[in-house]
């Protein structure tokens, strides 16, 4: 049977969800950190699950409305410093991948106080994409290489990437059928699910019964069985 050591997510439909029930897109983001708690919290109680990678804003994201970039930059905080004694508790480390330097000084500090807070907690980690593109990824490590003597090689790369870990389980809420630019390098044999369902509707349970499916499925890693 497979195991989901690593569970990676984007998290998609928050705006949807708000504005199906006539709230500002902004409602949809607040609800959705509660639904990152939830997963965060289901997540840290498997024990064969270590880590849980969330799409939190991405590279591209900077593109929406100035209003609510301000808005997930400050949830963010909030989710953080709130988050730390149930990261403590629960006993999950927090890691963020990605381009901090891009965020305000006052998000890095916070990202990097609850990195170090953390940093001894052995359970799950939970690592936020934040600032992040995978194809940003990929270049910033290829020009930390460059310079390299000998040819690159898959281990050098996969050692330069924020993500070190290949995906097991790459699920992505709210109905479409993409990538979006996430953990494409460490995605290489991932097993892709998608649901329709909408980011601050998607819960523990469906969690479960998607993890469920994966254990069944033959995965053969270009092999044969
Ligand atoms: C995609 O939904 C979601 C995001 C761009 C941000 C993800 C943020 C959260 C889940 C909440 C904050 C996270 C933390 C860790 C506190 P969308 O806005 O693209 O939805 P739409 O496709 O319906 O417009």
């Amino acid at each position: 049977m497979n195991k989901a050591k690593h569970i990676a997510i984007i998290m998609d439909g928050n705006g949807r969800w708000a504005e199906a029930q006539g709230k500002k897109r902004v409602k949809g983001h607040e609800e959705g950190a509660k639904v990152v708690k939830a997963i965060t919290t289901y997540c840290s109680s498997i024990a064969e699950i270590e880590r849980l990678t969330l799409y939190a804003f991405s590279t591209e994201n900077w593109k929406r409305p100035r209003l609510e970039v301000e808005f997930l930059m400050k949830l963010l905080d909030t989710y953080l410093q709130k988050e730390l004694p149930v990261y403590l508790q629960n006993n999950v480390r927090f890691e963020a991948i990605g381009d901090i330097q891009g965020f305000s000084k006052k998000l890095q500090k916070t990202i990097k106080t609850v990195e170090e807070k953390t940093a001894h907690c052995d359970g799950l980690t939970q690592s936020l994409a934040l600032n992040y593109g995978s194809q940003d990824e990929i270049l910033r490590a290829m020009n930390r290489l460059k310079n390299s003597q000998e040819d690159i090689t898959l281990e050098m790369m996969s050692k330069e990437l924020d993500c070190k870990h290949d995906v097991d389980l790459l699920i992505r809420t709210g109905g479409d059928h993409r990538l979006s630019n996430f953990l494409l390098w460490q995605s290489a044999y991932a097993e892709l699910f998608f649901t329709d369902i909408l980011w601050p509707d998607f819960t523990p349970k469906e969690l479960e019964k998607i993890i469920k499916k994966f254990t069944k499925v033959e995965r053969r890693f270009g092999g044969l069985k």
